[in-house]
C-alpha cells in the first residue's frame, strides 16, 4: 500500500481490445498516475486519475527544447493469476541516469514501482494473456515550465501510462532486414545515447525511413565518430553469435544499457556460452560472415524483447543470416525470457517482482 496516493477512478471505463490485434502502444487502459515537481518543493500531489489529455501551456519546454525521459517495462498475467513486472527496479536506475543527464530531478524509485503496482493493480483487466502479449508501462518525465529560455526547468509532470501490447515488429519473430546505416549516426559519446531521451528517438527516424523506403526494416548504428563500429540496431541493442561466442558492443557512453541486453548477458553466461561485451567492428562482421562463423544475429529490447535478424545489408555487401530463419540460440532465449516473464519458467535470478493484491488506499 501506497501513502500519499489518491485514487480517481473513471466512471465511464473503455471496452477491451481485441486481444488477438493489438499491435504495439495503440491502445491505453483507463487510468494513469501522475506527479508533479518543483524547485523548492520536490515531488509532490502523486495521484491515479482517469487516462485523458493533459493541460500544458504552449511555450512548455518540453516542446520547444526535448527536456523529457522516458522508460519501458512490461507486466505479464501468470497461469495462476498473479501478476508479475519484470525487474522494474533496473528501469528506475536508468531513469535516475536519464534524469541526470537531462538536468531534471531524481525521483525515488521505489516509490514509484509501488505507484505503478498499485496502476497495475487497478487496471489487471487489461493485462492481455494472449501468446505474445503484455501490458506495456511507460513511465515519463517532461519540463512543464512555460518559459522560452533555455535552461532547465524548475517544473516538471511525471506520468505513466499503460498500454496492452502485441508483438513490437509487425514481422514478430521473423527475421528483419537491416541496411548498415552509413550516413547518419544515432549518438556520440559525451552526448545523450545512454539515456532514454526523446530526441535519441527523434533523431533516428530519419534512418529508419531511408531504410524503410529501400525494403528494411531498420538500420544497423555505427559509432559517430569513426563510422565504424558496431552500436544498436533501429532503438534496440544488438547481440552477434560468431564462432560459438556471443559478442555485443561494450556500454561505451553512447549505447543504451538495456535490461533486456542485461538478462540475455546473465543467461547466457549461466548457460557457459561465451560472451563477450566488446569493440565490434562492421568489418570484423562481414569478416565473419564471409569465412562462415557468422551465425546469428539479435536485437534485444523491452518492446520485441527478441528481433532476430536475417540480412544485413552493408553497402554493397549482402549478408544472409541463418538462411534468414531465426537461429536456434535466438530462439532459446526469446522462449526463457518471456517463460521467466509470464512464470512458467523459474525465476533463479529474481527478476520478478510481484504485484501483491493488497487492498487500495
Ligand atoms: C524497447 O526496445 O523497449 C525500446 O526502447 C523501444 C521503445 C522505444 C518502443
Amino acid at each position: 500500500m501506497v501513502n500519499n496516493l489518491l485514487v480517481e477512478k473513471t466512471n465511464s471505463p473503455k471496452a477491451k481490445p481485441d486481444q488477438k490485434n493489438l499491435g504495439f502502444g495503440k491502445y491505453f487502459t483507463d487510468h494513469m498516475f501522475l506527479m508533479d515537481y518543483t524547485e523548492g518543493k520536490g515531488w509532490y500531489n502523486a495521484r491515479i486519475v482517469p487516462y485523458g489529455p493533459f493541460s500544458l501551456d504552449p511555450s512548455a519546454m518540453v516542446f520547444h527544447y526535448g527536456q523529457t525521459v522516458f522508460e519501458g517495462l512490461k507486466a505479464y498475467k501468470t497461469a495462476d493469476d498473479r501478476v508479475l513486472l519484470f525487474r522494474p527496479d533496473k528501469n528506475m536506475e536508468r531513469l535516475n541516469i536519464s534524469n541526470d543527464r537531462l538536468s531534471i530531478p531524481q525521483v525515488d524509485g521505489d516509490f514509484i514501482i509501488e505507484s505503478l503496482k498499485e496502476l497495475v493493480k487497478i487496471e489487471k483487466d487489461w493485462i492481455p494473456v494472449e501468446e505474445g502479449t503484455s501490458l506495456y508501462i511507460r513511465p515519463f518525465i517532461i519540463a512543464t515550465d512555460a518559459s522560452l529560455g533555455v535552461h532547465a526547468a524548475h517544473n516538471y509532470l511525471l506520468a505513466v501510462i499503460l498500454s496492452p501490447v502485441g508483438a513490437y515488429y509487425p514481422e514478430g519473430l521473423k527475421p528483419v532486414r537491416i541496411n548498415v546505416e552509413s550516413e547518419f549516426v544515432r549518438a556520440v559519446r559525451g552526448g545523450t545515447g545512454f539515456a532514454k531521451t526523446a530526441g535519441n528517438y527523434a533523431s533516428s527516424l530519419k534512418a529508419q525511413e531511408e531504410a524503410h523506403k529501400s525494403g528494411y526494416s531498420q538500420v544497423l548504428w555505427l559509432d559517430g565518430i569513426q563510422h565504424k563500429y558496431i552500436e544498436e540496431v533501429g532503438s534496440m541493442n544488438v547481440f552477434f553469435k560468431i564462432n560459438g561466442e556471443v559478442l555485443t558492443p561494450a556500454l561505451n557512453g553512447s549505447i543504451l544499457n538495456g535490461v533486456t541486453r542485461d538478462s540475455i548477458i546473465t543467461l547466457l553466461k549461466d548457460w557457459g556460452i561465451p560472451v563477450v561485451e566488446r569493440q565490434i567492428s562492421i568489418e570484423e562482421l562481414y569478416e565473419a560472415y564471409s569465412n562462415g562463423t557468422l551465425e546469428e544475429a539479435f536485437g534485444t529490447g523491452t518492446a520485441a524483447v527478441i528481433s532476430p535478424i536475417g540480412e544485413l545489408n552493408w553497402l554493397d555487401h549482402k549478408m544472409i543470416l541463418n538462411k534468414g530463419e531465426i537461429g536456434e540460440l535466438s530462439q532459446k532465449l526469446y522462449d526463457t525470457i518471456t517463460g521467466i516473464q509470464n512464470g512458467e519458467i523459474e525465476d533463479k535470478f529474481g527478476w520478478t517482482v510481484e504485484v501483491e493484491s493488497v487492498k487500495l488506499v
